[in-house]
């Protein structure tokens, strides 16, 4: 790291008052490299079936691995494709390739659900992106196609789990991210009318999913006819009227990322509101939040470091579009302390090989808590490429 951008960073952790140890770790390129180390060592122990890693339970070394219809698939080849763009070693583009590969059958078999974009996008996405290979965008605009099939004109929004009868079209806010998808879709080939579907989810879910404060019900069921909306409820959150961190987390990641896509103001607004409600309501010291953040039980209740993680990666893209200098500051600080904390205290290390500890997937369920999972280290490392090349 350059001494400018190490100075920028110490600026930005004094300023949201971060430790003498965070301002001591904050070291981007020494990170690169701890993940790179992590992922090498995840590298030897893939089983050769077409599988890849998802999750390391609470106090295990061991992955458990998942194909390619799990949710998370796209997180590994993803963590690849930003290892190969780090570094620019051969390596991880072959690794990248190959488990990208394995992704191929999404695009062409109808879907189970709406995770099409975390899927494809993250790994093709990732991958057409470095490479410019043109397999991998054949396969990411069939896909578009695929994950187009579930969005209901109705409605206006894309059904999440059809296969999940909640008595009426369910959608999740996670779902804002598979937005991403359609807009690449609509703008590289693909048909125009994918541009429409997302902004039309994008501007129901606006509608909807948020209660008077801006936080976000995990699910919204709509009327399948009438497109009126039922109710807000929750699925992975502590109760229906709760702030599910993880789903506040993809909501400012989305409307940040539906903001770029669009250039429409009132995304960027609204992308603005759903960041504020979490900052301020964000009162952990090393600002990695509790899964829920009405869990009864903090402090303590486990935290969420996926959540950090995808929040400190769409606050320094928020902070880019962000003309209010003390709200781009504070935007930048927070990010900065967050990748600060991940570092200095949620790191791996001997542990296991994943690069951060303590996320939690489905805490109702009993499911992946305070565990180490693929999704937390890829917005990890997106975010310090992220604030890498912001300087
Ligand atoms: N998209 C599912 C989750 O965030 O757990």
């Amino acid at each position: 790291m350059t001494q400018k951008i190490k100075i920028t960073i110490m600026a930005l952790l004094i300023a949201t008052g971060a430790s003498a140890q965070d301002k001591n770790l904050l070291d981007i390129r020494k990170q690169l490299d701890y993940c790179a180390v992590q992922a090498s060592k995840t590298l030897q122990v893939i089983p050769e079936d077409g599988t890849s890693p998802r999750t390391v339970p609470n106090g295990s070394k061991e992955w458990k691995f998942v194909d390619y219809k799990d949710w998370t698939s796209g997180f590994w080849p993803g963590e690849l494709w930003l290892l190969y763009e780090a570094s620019k070693d051969k390596k991880w583009e072959k690794e990248a390739d190959k488990f990208t590969r394995y992704l191929t059958p999404l695009s062409i078999s109808t879907t189970a659900d709406h995770d099409l974009g975390f899927q494809v996008f993250n790994s093709f996405g990732n991958g057409y992106r470095l490479t410019k290979n043109p397999q991998y965008k054949e396969i990411i605009l069939k896909t578009a196609d695929v994950l187009a099939g579930l969005f209901n004109p109705k409605v206006g929004t894309i059904q999440s789990w059809p296969h999940n009868k909640m008595g009426g079209h369910n959608t999740i806010i996670d779902n804002m991210m598979n937005l991403e998808l359609l807009f690449w879709a609509s703008k590289n080939g693909g048909d125009k009318k994918l541009y429409d579907i997302a902004v039309q989810h994008a501007k129901t879910t606006m509608a909807n999913h948020f209660r008077p404060d801006y936080s976000a019900y995990h699910v919204l069921i709509y009327d399948y006819d009438s497109g009126k909306k039922i109710k807000g409820q929750t699925a992975q959150g502590y109760s229906d009227q709760s702030m599910w961190a993880r789903g506040q987390a993809w909501a400012i990641y989305g409307f940040t990322m539906t903001y770029r896509e669009t250039k429409d103001p009132k995304f960027l607004d609204f992308a603005h509101k759903v960041t504020r409600v979490y900052l301020d309501r964000l009162k952990t010291e090393d600002l990695v939040p509790y899964w829920d953040f009405d869990a009864p039980d903090i402090p303590n209740a486990p935290r969420d470091a996926a959540a950090a993680a995808i929040v400190s990666s769409a606050l320094l893209e928020l902070s880019t579009f962000t003309k209010d200098k003390a709200l781009k500051k504070d935007y930048l600080a927070k990010s900065s302390k967050m990748l600060a904390s991940l570092s200095s205290q949620y790191q791996s290390r001997d542990q296991n090989s994943a690069f951060l500890l303590h996320a939690t997937g489905h805490k109702p369920a009993g499911s992946e808590v305070d565990c180490s999972i693929n999704y937390a280290d890829y917005y990890y490392l997106e975010a310090l490429l992220r604030l890498q090349k912001l300087k």
